[in-house]
């Protein structure tokens, strides 16, 4: 179905064309300062862009779709209370369950470069080290032996208290951990050397070094955690940005488009909406924060409380994630605020679904707005965050789904379609989540 080929596809197979006929693969302007470059997991110059592009629009849809529930499932895992777990559903077509967008980080003295994957949901950092058995060939490795400033951890350091799962065998001299992600485990060594991103070096940045992997799920040159725990990006560098972050995700629309991550609280936004930042003691890496509502065009929709009352005990609750695609509500939310929706529609056709969307439309569609309600911030999406078009405009859906069914989350995930082209700002010693429009496009 060539005509409804949606406009990310035809990007990517643009992308994969410019390749071959010379213009500069990777232009990404130089990051400067505390202001790095976000590029898009699929755009030209990522490691993780798919090798052979979708044969339609409906595939990369049920594509993006599946990387979505593997996320959520490893979401809800992470916020489900210790003991509970999810047998992962059986990957389809390449399931990378990996977030949506990269940035440059240089490790090492003299530097090496990596492109490595943004999870603000996550805390730990993990390279690609040479020699690691099944790390993704194609991409480079971190070469710890290239490096001066490179050293092991010991078993009884506290940071080896710090990962999941260190691995400390009588008479091991150094720390090492297991840890899932997605679908894969991962053995890595527990190591510390300089970090830059932009400018700024990091020295003795506590990471993993990749030892052995085994799944498909692992970002090819690593990941970086920007969660709240102990070890993530924002602990590690507290002396240097304070626990504060922001980011300009760019919309899927282009994907040559970058955004940005603003490090530090100078060049923050200081007129900005705001709500507060809620700890999970449990789950600690996790941006909880209190969703009261949602509107659709001027009503605010049947939503049960329950549905969005935050509960560290369980997990439930609202968090705000750079790595799933599409906003997923709980079962009770989403169906108050889709049947909302159908009936502010303007739309000559009926409703029909598709890929895991249940609400879309073809020919001319006229959506509410939708309006998230936080406590004391209600961000109201521009209409290209909340629908999601074919290119030659035939269809277009509702771009928010329910947790599956057999799924049983309580995890209400804001995700990046959601977020793009705004700025949202992480301010920990705060207490605190701001958004403010902006456009994504640098
Ligand atoms: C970590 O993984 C290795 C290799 O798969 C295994 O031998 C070891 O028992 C694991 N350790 C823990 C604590 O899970
Ligand atoms: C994206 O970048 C490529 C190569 O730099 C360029 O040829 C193409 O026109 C760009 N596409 C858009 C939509 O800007
Ligand atoms: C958000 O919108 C609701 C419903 O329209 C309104 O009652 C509330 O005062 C708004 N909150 C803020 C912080 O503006």
């Amino acid at each position: 179905m060539a005509t409804a080929l949606l406009s990310l596809l035809l990007l990517v197979a643009n992308v994969a064309a410019s390749h071959v006929t010379g213009p500069p693969r990777c232009a990404t302007p130089p990051d400067e300062g505390s202001t790095v470059h976000i590029l898009h997991a699929f755009g030209p110059c990522s490691p993780l862009r798919p090798a052979d592009p979708f044969a339609s629009w409906e595939d990369t849809l049920m594509d993006l779709l599946s990387r979505d529930v593997s996320r959520l499932i490893y979401l809800t895992s992470l916020a489900a209370s210790a003991g509970r777990s999810f047998v992962p559903l059986a990957p389809g077509r390449q399931l990378l369950q990996i977030p949506n967008y990269v940035v440059r980080a240089k490790v090492g003295s003299p530097p090496q470069s990596m492109l490595v994957a943004l999870d603000n949901s996550n805390d730990a950092a993990w390279f690609p080290c040479s020699g690691c058995v099944g790390c993704p060939s194609a991409s480079p490795s971190f070469a710890a032996a290239r490096s001066s400033s490179y050293r092991t951890l010991p078993c009884g350091s506290p940071q080896c208290g710090q990962v999941p799962n260190p691995t400390c065998p009588a008479g091991a001299k150094f720390c090492a951990f297991n840890l899932t992600y997605g679908g894969s485990s991962i053995q890595a060594g527990l190591v510390q050397d300089s970090l830059a991103l932009a400018s700024d070096v990091v020295p003795y940045y506590t990471f993993g070094c990749l030892q052995k992997v085994s799944g498909n799920s692992v970002p090819p040159q690593g990941l970086l955690g920007l969660g709240r725990g102990p070890l993530s990006f924002s602990s590690q560098t507290k002396n240097l940005y304070d626990s504060t972050f922001s980011y300009c995700l760019p919309s899927f629309k282009s994907l040559n488009f970058t955004g940005t991550l603003r490090l530090g609280p100078v060049g923050q936004p200081k007129r900005i909406k705001t709500t507060p930042l809620l700890s999970n003691p449990r789950r600690s890496s996790l941006y909880y924060v209190n969703m009261i509502g949602i509107r659709v065009g001027r009503r605010v929709a049947d939503i049960p409380p329950s549905a969005l009352a935050f509960d560290p005990a369980t997990g439930a609750g609202t968090i705000i994630d750079s790595g799933t695609m599409f906003t997923r509500l709980v079962t009770p939310a989403y169906s108050a605020v889709r049947d909302e929706f159908r009936r502010r529609v303007k739309s000559a056709g009926p409703v029909t679904s598709l890929g895991g969307f249940d609400t879309c439309y073809s020919g001319t569609v006229t959506a509410p707005s939708i309006t998230f309600m936080f406590m004391g911030m209600n961000v109201t999406l521009p209409p290209d965050n909340v629908m999601i078009h074919s290119s030659a405009g035939s269809i277009t859906c509702l771009a928010m789904a329910a947790a599956p069914d057999n799924m049983n989350s309580m995890l209400n995930v804001v995700a990046n379609m959601q977020q793009q082209n705004h700025r949202v700002f992480f301010d920990v010693p705060n207490a605190r989540i701001g958004f403010a429009r902006e456009s994504c496009t640098a």
